[in-house]
């Protein structure tokens, strides 16, 4: 048998057609002798009916199909009665009238039902995923994912990129992330790293005179796990010579748009950008979520001057206060206020607070309020200017944190989100994206006492800050952007180091002695010598980008066969113990078994 359509594919168009279906038995009922099956392809549903009068053989077959069977179904399309028109779902104005059915395949009971909407914990979907990925939701999602790498592909392709892989077996390259290492057999005691981005070679790509490249990148990432992080995951990893100020955004923006597009939404440009400070200070994040306001305000200033109890004090020795508005409308009552400052504020967001009763300060914006902070001593002309600063209007809510200055705007950034998940403030419909840019090129770890790289070692410097590299290099920003779609980092990029001696420099700052240098990037370093085009280059989650436009809740359900919260793969149960033979092959002994 031939198949001629997809299940979900058959319509009223083809009324009167014989057609050849193939697909697995979603549910089979038997009423009265007349055996119905739905049968299921990748495509969607179709009923199928087995009459004995209409084939004797075909009605046999029919009867001895059980759940998740694999059929090959002969028969002719008709027209349902009107009232068993099913109008949710696309075949659900026809019927098959089965005059052939050949059981390809039979099949165990599946551990759990294959449908879309289940309450199967996520272990066992994962155990089974080749059954789980018969699921409407998840082959949707996958559908959308390889519509979304092939539009971009297709759009990158046209604006000149070449698609370059890279190798997976490759040395360490930093991206803040622990490596996974790959023991060599004939160089027992050294190791390859898998990539944590292709970002080395993509730059010696621009250096090989290749001027634009792209790949859709595995990358291999050994760090703690989240709804949004995978151990491994895609990056659409793109490189270009020659990049003018605006080139980054300029190809992006675009790309963003007709992946949009693919779910029918369209997203003005240009996308705003925000200074990483500025974005620190006014969301608290530097992926701030732009589908709801609620700004931070600083109101240091009024709050040292209000004099209120404890204020005044923190803040001569070097605390900030800050603010969100929590609107009249829909702002809690007073004992949700208090849970909030205690189960949310004092247990999460700012745990050390609590020993020092560094409260989540609430005040509303009332005339009694205002009395009530004049007759403490305040002036009424800096207890307005609190309201006014923060934007609240009249019985509006203000919440005040204190704290120094990168604690402060991370916990109000937490307290903004939360605030707005809570109030409902989201709007869940919209696809919100923004530019983050100018952040600093590198970030001091107090205990380790040296710099980190805040985006990689590669990324140049904001050329007004060149001047601080030498003396204060706290204080110099870099060349990076990150893209944010609805207050997730949906990629990140930079313009590059594209002369040795700086990218030396960086490397010295970083802390690495001229022999881990030479050790570790010195064939990098060496061909930044040999004439490097000024080049820079940016690399998209996939994986994210995937997620949110499918509305998936977790990565796992955007990637065929993803790893657990715990990094592990139920199905193939890996990773797993090895021979001890292979063991021997690497030169590996174990110091416990
Ligand atoms: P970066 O580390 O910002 O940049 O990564 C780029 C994008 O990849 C996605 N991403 C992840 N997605 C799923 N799981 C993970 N564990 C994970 N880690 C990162 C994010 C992120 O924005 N080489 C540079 C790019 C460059 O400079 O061109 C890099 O890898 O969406």
């Amino acid at each position: 048998m031939k198949r001629t359509h997809y299940c979900g594919s058959v319509d009223v168009s083809h009324v009167g057609q014989t057609v050849t279906l193939m697909g697995w038995a979603a549910t089979r009922r038997d009423l009265g002798g007349v055996v119905f099956i739905d049968l299921r392809d990748r495509e969607g549903i179709c009923q199928v009916v087995a009459r004995p009068e209409v084939s004797k053989a075909a009605h046999d077959a029919a009867d001895k199909v059980r759940g998740e069977y694999v059929l090959a179904v002969t028969g002719r399309v008709d027209a349902r009665d009107k009232d068993t028109v099913n109008p949710k779902i696309k075949t659900g104005a026809i019927e098959i009238t089965a005059t052939e059915i050949l059981i390809l395949s039979e099949a165990k009971t599946p551990p759990f039902a294959i449908e879309d909407d289940i309450t199967t914990s996520e272990d066992i979907r994962l155990k089974y995923r080749y059954l789980d990925m018969r699921r409407g939701p998840i082959q949707k999602s996958l559908i959308l994912r390889h519509k979304l790498a092939l539009a971009i592909r297709t759009y990158l392709d046209q604006q000149g990129f070449l698609e370059i892989e890279t190798p997976i077996l490759t040395a360490s390259t930093p991206e803040g992330a622990r490596d996974y290492l790959v023991p060599s057999r004939v160089h027992h005691g050294s190791f390859f790293a898998l990539p944590q981005s292709p970002q080395m070679f993509k730059q010696l790509c621009m250096v090989g005179g290749l001027d634009r490249y792209f790949q859709i990148a595995r990358c291999f990432r050994d760090e703690d796990l989240r709804a949004d992080r995978q151990p491994e995951f895609t990056q659409v990893d793109i490189e270009l010579s020659f990049p003018h100020e605006e080139a980054i955004f300029e190809l992006i923006e675009p790309l963003y748009q007709k992946a949009l597009g693919l779910i029918g939404v369209e997203v003005p440009r240009p996308f705003p950008r925000l200074a990483y400070k500025d974005a620190m200070l006014r969301f608290g994040s530097d992926k701030p979520d732009l589908r709801f306001g609620m700004e931070i305000s600083d109101i240091t200033e009024e709050m040292r001057t209000l004099g209120l109890e404890g204020f005044p004090a923190a803040i001569e020795a070097g605390a900030v206060a800050r603010a969100i508005v929590l609107p009249a409308a829909v702002a809690p009552s007073g004992t949700r206020l208090r849970k909030i400052n205690e189960e949310l504020w004092l247990t999460r967001i700012v745990p050390d607070a609590r020993a020092s009763k560094r409260n989540l300060f609430t005040l509303k914006y009332t005339d009694e309020a205002i009395s009530n902070l004049i007759k403490k001593g305040a002036s009424e002309e800096v207890a307005r200017k609190i309201f006014a600063k923060t934007g609240a209007q009249k019985d509006d809510t203000i919440l005040v944190g204190v704290d120094a200055e990168g604690p402060i705007a991370m916990a109000m950034g937490i307290l903004r989100l939360e605030m707005g998940r809570e109030l409902k403030l989201i709007d869940e419909k919209a696809y919100k994206f923004l530019w983050i840019v100018d952040f600093p090129l590198f970030e001091w770890d107090a205990g380790e006492k040296r710099f980190y790289s805040v985006n990689h070692p590669f990324t140049a410097v904001l050329p007004e800050d060149a001047h601080m590299l030498d003396s204060e290099p706290g204080k110099v920003r870099a060349k990076a952007y990150d893209i944010v779609l609805n207050g997730m980092e949906v990629g990140g990029g930079s313009y590059r180091i594209h002369d040795s001696a700086t990218q030396a420099k960086v490397f010295k700052i970083l802390g690495l002695t001229d022999e881990e240098t030479r050790d570790r990037f010195g064939f990098f370093i060496d061909a930044l010598s040999y004439g490097t085009p000024p080049h820079g280059g940016i690399a998209l989650g996939l994986d994210r980008l995937a997620m949110l436009l499918s509305g998936a809740g977790s990565l796992r359900d955007v990637i065929a066969f993803p790893k657990t919260a715990s990094a592990t793969d139920l199905m193939c149960n890996a990773p797993s113990k090895v021979r001890p033979d292979q063991l021997r092959d690497l030169g590996i002994l174990l110091s416990r078994q």
